[in-house]
């Protein structure tokens, strides 16, 4: 037997208080319709005219609190029962109440895969978060990029994406739409407005991330924005490094920001999500085509994305704070070439990213003076608390391996020696510097 509850209606009275409607409908089968009445009685006596606060929120262009007030409230107008954090929703079947609200389709859900008061939460949290309009959410971050790329491109399109691109990424461009006639380019990251030389008539969209997830190169996003549309192409920035928080897609031209929330939105390692903000112009298509896809995410997920999310403000800053001490110090090290860290006053792409972005993640590049990979692995194998993995964003530290020369087509990785991928968690940095002095120690002996 299925039973389906209307949840007490929440309605907005004002802008910062939200009362719960005497209306608690319940219905299903007739003999579990009457015993519910009773239930329905008392749960309204109960709940009637009780204002409960909550702090509603405004997307970008009403913004009424600072953003980390705002990753705190957002999305809280789905709560309900005086409950801090919105409900988890399992749900695929959506009852209604009558022929005439089935036909019409007038009900805030008609369908799990389409809309739950979980995923609407966190949705309308991320589009605030981003400054977008509105927000859909996939199962991971590269079911994100693919979302993207196939709501706003057609066979005989042109794309351009960036040459330093996620890998995963390159691996759609060159398998699913290049089989489905869509024509890609890949271009040097720090192209700048000189973009325009690459647009076709029928370039489409421009790809960008910034910084780089690998090698940290910062693109001109405004330069680039400015170019595209000239052409009348759309802009999609990968948005993950900054997490939404410390650069501001739309306030910059952006059409679309995405992230994989996988990493600083869910912040703990233990899940895997994506996000798509849009702006408001092109929200119909991305909506239609993400349905049309059949996307959506577990409610378990999006849950835990929901509350990585209150943390953020907090996490990110700890993250900034340590990566840059960790990278001054990396740079002081003898056997350290480079550290490619854009908030690192001289670093590549510092100027354009003081200018663009209002802090720095916990996500950074050492190039080191060797490019032997035997003593790289004693480095490697050495460390105990930098562990080997590539999903970064949670509180842990991680130190990688980067290989970037065997697929790049339109620039070449020019620096020789070894580069490693850091990722800055939230441990205390006298350990962390403890733990790499240990690494590298194995190093030299091993060199
Ligand atoms: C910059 C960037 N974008 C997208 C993704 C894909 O995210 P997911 O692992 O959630 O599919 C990753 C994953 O590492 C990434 O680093």
């Amino acid at each position: 037997m299925s039973i389906s509850i209307f949840t007490p209606c929440v309605h907005a009275c004002s802008a910062h208080t939200v009362r719960i409607l005497p209306k608690f409908q319940l219905w299903s089968s007739c003999s579990v319709k009457k015993f519910f009445s009773r239930v329905t009685e008392k749960v309204n006596r109960v709940q009637s005219f009780q204002p409960v606060k909550v702090h509603l929120m405004k997307s970008s262009s009403g913004a009424r609190h600072h953003s980390a007030t705002e990753l705190v409230t957002a999305g809280r107008q789905y709560s309900e029962h005086g409950i801090v954090n919105p409900g988890v929703y399992h749900a695929s079947t959506i009852l209604y109440p009558d022929t005439e609200t089935l036909r019409s389709q007038n009900q805030p859900f008609t369908y799990g895969r389409k809309g739950t008061p979980t995923s609407r939460a966190l949705e309308e949290t991320v589009a605030q978060l981003e400054g977008g309009h509105a927000c859909r959410l996939t199962p991971s971050g590269l079911a994100a990029v693919s979302s993207v790329m196939l709501a706003f491109l057609d066979t005989g399109d042109h794309v351009l994406v960036m040459d330093n691109a996620y890998r995963p990424t390159r691996n759609l461009c060159n398998g699913l739409l290049r089989r489905m006639g869509i024509e890609v380019t890949f271009y040097d990251p720090l192209i700048g407005g000189a973009i325009s030389g690459l647009m076709k008539p029928n370039t489409k969209l421009v790809m960008t991330e910034s910084p780089g997830s690998q090698t940290f190169e910062i693109q001109d996003i405004p330069a680039i924005v400015a170019a595209a549309h000239a052409h009348g192409a759309l802009v999609a920035i990968d948005n993950t490094w900054s997490a939404g928080h410390y650069f501001k897609a739309f306030k910059h031209g952006c059409d679309i920001s995405y992230q994989a929330a996988t990493k600083y939105l869910v912040g703990h390692s233990d899940c895997m999500m994506g996000c798509v903000t849009v702006a408001e112009a092109h929200w119909k298509r991305f909506r239609a085509a993400y349905e049309e896809m059949g996307l959506c995410a577990g409610p378990d997920d999006m849950y835990l994305t929901l509350r990585g999310i209150r943390t953020l403000d907090v996490r990110l800053e700890r993250h900034m704070k340590s990566a840059l001490h960790m990278a001054e110090w990396l740079r002081s090290r003898d056997e350290v070439a480079e550290v490619l860290h854009p908030g690192l006053p001289g670093a590549p792409g510092h100027d354009i990213w003081k200018r663009d972005f209002t802090g720095s993640s916990g996500l950074f590049g050492v190039v080191l003076k060797t490019s032997d990979e035997q003593a790289v692995d004693a480095l490697l194998n050495m460390l105990t608390l930098f562990g080997m993995g590539y999903s970064w964003g949670g509180f842990e530290s991680l130190a990688i391996p980067c290989d970037v020369t065997s697929y790049r087509t339109a620039t070449t990785w020019d620096r020789e020696g070894y580069l490693l991928r850091l990722h800055i968690g939230l441990e205390d940095v006298e350990d962390l510097k403890k733990d790499l002095e240990n690494g590298f120690r194995a190093m030299a002996a091993a060199g």
